[in-house]
């Protein structure tokens, strides 16, 4: 299968998804481990939805989606998107999954999203980036932290899930704020030209 790269970090390549990409995604998205944390959960993803969505990507320019790519495992592990662009207020919203477990804490989440916000601030010429994270999710939360994202809201007790209420954080990134140092290293290793790799 031919995978087209996009951007590129130390450890990942974030790539086009295809299709064909359904399968691996699913179980990520049905696992309550994992969308515990998501805006999702309360009913089985079918196969049928994803791949609808995965074959809408690439048409419109509201969103970029693309897939995680493990270099050395060779494997999707994971997926992040930049929704609702709006060129107007020169904004739009991060979110990311890194599906596979295994890949939790090494560092690939920093990566990533310096990785997005470099394309987003030096190419789609974005002021603003910001994200929803569910007050339950303190990884996450440093994750974004690291990166420059300040707490600017909360919506106390607005999710429910799994039983319980929890907090809604509202984070941003101004693009002044982006960390220098991390933009730096996103840079050194975007790819924009799109190249392409055999698996
Ligand atoms: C959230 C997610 C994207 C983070 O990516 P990651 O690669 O696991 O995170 P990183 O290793 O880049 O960074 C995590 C940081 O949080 C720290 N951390 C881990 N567990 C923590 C905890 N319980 N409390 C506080 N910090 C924690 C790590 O030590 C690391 O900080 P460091 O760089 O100082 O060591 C990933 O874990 C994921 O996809 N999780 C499931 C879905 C999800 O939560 N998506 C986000 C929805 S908003």
């Amino acid at each position: 299968m031919t995978r087209t790269v996009f951007l590129t970090t130390k450890t990942t390549d974030l790539v086009h998804l295809t299709v064909a990409d359904a399968p691996a995604i699913l179980p990520w998205l049905n696992n309550h481990d994992i969308t515990r944390f998501l805006n999702r959960g309360d009913r089985p993803l079918a196969l049928a939805e994803e791949e609808k969505f995965l074959g809408s990507l690439y048409t419109e320019r509201d969103k970029l989606v693309l897939g995680i790519w493990h270099k050395e495992a060779e494997k999707l592990i994971g997926m992040t998107g930049l929704h609702s662009i709006n060129p107007i207020n020169q904004t739009a919203v991060f979110g990311i999954t890194i599906g596979d477990t295994d890949f939790h804490n090494q560092g690939i989440g920093q990566a990533v999203l310096s990785a997005m916000c470099s394309h987003a601030f030096n190419w789609l010429n974005l002021r603003n980036v910001v994200l929803h994270v569910l007050g339950n999710n303190p990884r996450a939360i440093t994750c974004y932290t690291r990166v420059g994202f300040i707490e600017v809201g909360n919506y106390p007790t607005f999710v429910f899930k799994d039983g319980e209420w929890v907090d809604e954080i509202h984070m941003l990134l101004r693009r002044e704020n982006f960390l220098l140092s991390l933009e730096e290293e996103a840079k050194r290793q975007t790819v924009h030209q799109v190249a392409t790799m055999t698996t």
